[in-house]
């Protein structure tokens, strides 16, 4: 399909029509949103592109990419935070929910984003950052200074218990999640860093002050919310030790605050207060929800329209603890991916990704070391923009970036990284081997600035994404057809079906580094599009990623 075919394709995908391959007007599902027809664009603001040469990325580097991001097909572009922020946590630490950083730009440059991007049919997405603020927060400041202040009870405050931390709670990042605050004689509780204190949801005030800050940017004409950390909001009625996880004596704070019984009455009232009626869409961070509470969390009569979960990412280590690694079967993933396939079919929507700004990059996360990254990135691209939801591409995904190489432990910017070296030293693993866990699963890995010399004509993984995603647009069962997974068994291939009526795609990605052979009633099926150029039936080249139709 030529440029201009595209363009006339995704207009008409947004009208919610498609051609059928004889060029017949295909009618959409009617009840679908404009997201659910859409692919997203994740943004990492202080790495994307750096417009004023300070070092940083900034807004006036995204607007010069608009163009690029709308000859993709993009209509919508979720920003992690970009605002004010002492970056202990990369901007997941804000200090003013309603300013933008400077580092960034101004608010006038936003409002100009936003409207330049509205002109490409592009949406802003803003990252809301809510079970904690920054400690330099003036809520914070306030709140810390004394025990009668009016904020005084907008964190969650305890006494001490026999003079040490009121329970044995490990922070998500290491060390204990309470910290000591002498002027209250009191601690803390964090969740995350010391420096990002958790808020009291249970204080009204709270809540309406953080809606305040979300009708804000709706006011400004942002396209929807990806929420932070969502699951962490309430914690339980009381504060007791767990068994310890590790051989700090401590527990996870994970197990034991995540998703605690209430908290739907808070995200019903975040719905109805800010979301309701609007136009936009809402993805939610939530990797405790279990399939069969979804229904209260997405869809009709959830809280959300999408939820993130990690069941596909969290494969590779045991409790997400990185210097605790585990091998794993591509049969693991497809049957974590396909129950997410499952759970969404009928209820709610799936947002498909692979990568984000937590994240090391898919093409050394999902294949063998020796895996040719030029291949595993459009197989991944492949299994991406063919599976059903909404895919979520990130920075840089589209160029086939890889991980970065990392010498010593001072070269990273993270503190989720250095919490896990530490412990990794901890449960007693050398330098060199804490290094080495590191290397494989920091999120520095992405983070890491684009290299746009690469966004050229010549470069085949951006080509294979052109062409996938054109091939998606023009075929409406793969936006709103069903799925089912093909080959559960099999240990190379990634098979499944999308069908709408009587027309049926199957996706064929081998996972591996050797050949693949397939099964005789799929290995005489039409090849429609593989990332081979001469692909040969009934076998899938190492990596080979193909759709065939029916
Ligand atoms: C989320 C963000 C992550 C951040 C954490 C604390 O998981 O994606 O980047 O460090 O929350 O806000």
């Amino acid at each position: 399909m030529n440029r201009c075919e595209f363009i006339k394709s995704s207009l008409l995908v947004t009208a919610g029509l498609t051609l059928d391959p004889m060029g017949g007007l295909v009618m959409a599902a009617d009840n679908q949103k404009w997201w659910q027809r859409t692919i997203v664009y994740q943004i990492y603001p202080k790495s994307f592109c750096d417009a004023n040469g300070d070092g940083t990325g900034d807004l006036r580097g995204i607007i010069s990419k608009l163009d690029y991001l709308a000859s993709l097909g993009v209509e919508a572009i979720w920003l992690t935070p970009i605002y004010p922020s002492p970056m202990v946590d990369n901007g997941y630490d804000i200090s003013d929910y309603t300013s933008i950083d400077p580092r960034y730009g101004s608010m006038a440059d936003f409002d100009e984003l936003i409207e330049k991007a509205r002109v490409r049919n592009i949406r802003v997405v803003m990252d809301l950052v809510y079970n904690h603020s920054s400690d330099q927060h003036q809520w914070f400041l306030e709140s810390k200074s004394d025990r009668k202040n009016p904020k005084s009870d907008w964190y969650i405050w305890r006494d001490a218990v026999d003079g040490h931390e009121p329970t044995n709670w490990r922070s998500i990042f290491g060390g204990s999640a309470w910290a000591w605050c002498e002027a209250r004689q009191q601690y803390y509780l964090h969740t995350f860093a010391k420096e990002q204190p958790d808020l009291n949801w249970e204080n009204p005030s709270v809540r309406r002050a953080l809606f305040d800050a979300a009708r804000f940017w709706l006011d400004k004409g942002v396209g929807g919310f990806r929420i932070d950390a969502i699951v962490y909001i309430k914690k339980p009625p009381q504060f007791v030790d767990g068994t310890p996880d590790g051989a700090d004596g401590m527990i996870n704070v994970h197990s034991m605050t995540a998703n605690t019984a209430g908290i739907l009455d808070f995200l019903r009232e975040f719905k109805r207060e800010c979301f309701a009626g609007r136009d936009i869409f809402t993805v939610g961070e939530a990797n405790s929800v279990k399939p069969n509470e979804l229904g209260d969390w997405i869809g009709e009569n959830g809280v959300f329209d999408m939820l993130f979960e990690f069941s596909h990412l969290n494969l590779s280590v045991d409790g997400e603890v990185w210097c605790r690694p585990r091998a794993w079967k591509l049969t693991e993933l497809k049957s974590a991916l396909s129950a997410s396939q499952e759970a969404t079919a009928t209820n709610g929507w799936y947002p498909i990704f692979f990568e984000n700004h937590d994240q090391p990059r898919g093409v050394n996360h999902y294949f063998a070391k020796d895996a040719d990254p030029i291949k595993a990135a459009k197989a991944l691209a492949t299994v991406l923009l063919t599976m059903r939801g909404t895919p979520f591409i990130f920075e840089g995904q589209e160029l086939g970036m890889a991980n970065a190489s990392w010498t010593s432990i001072d070269q990273f910017d993270d503190i989720q990284t250095r919490g896990q070296y530490e412990f990794a030293l901890k449960e007693g693993l050398t330098p060199e081997q804490a290094l080495d866990c590191v290397q494989q699963f920091s999120r520095d890995n992405a983070r890491i600035p684009i290299d746009w010399s690469k966004a050229t004509m010549s470069n085949t993984v951006l080509n294979w994404y052109r062409d996938l995603i054109a091939f998606r647009a023009e075929h409406e069962e793969l936006l709103s057809g069903t799925y089912v997974e093909l080959m559960a068994k099999d240990e190379q291939v990634f098979a499944f079906e999308r069908a709408l009526g009587n027309k049926k795609l199957i996706t064929l990605v081998n996972f591996s580094t050797a050949e693949a052979k397939l099964p005789k009633k799929i290995a005489t099926l039409k090849i429609a599009i593989s990332s081979e150029l001469n692909p040969t039936a009934g076998v899938l080249r190492p990596l080979e990623a193909r759709i065939c139709r029916i």
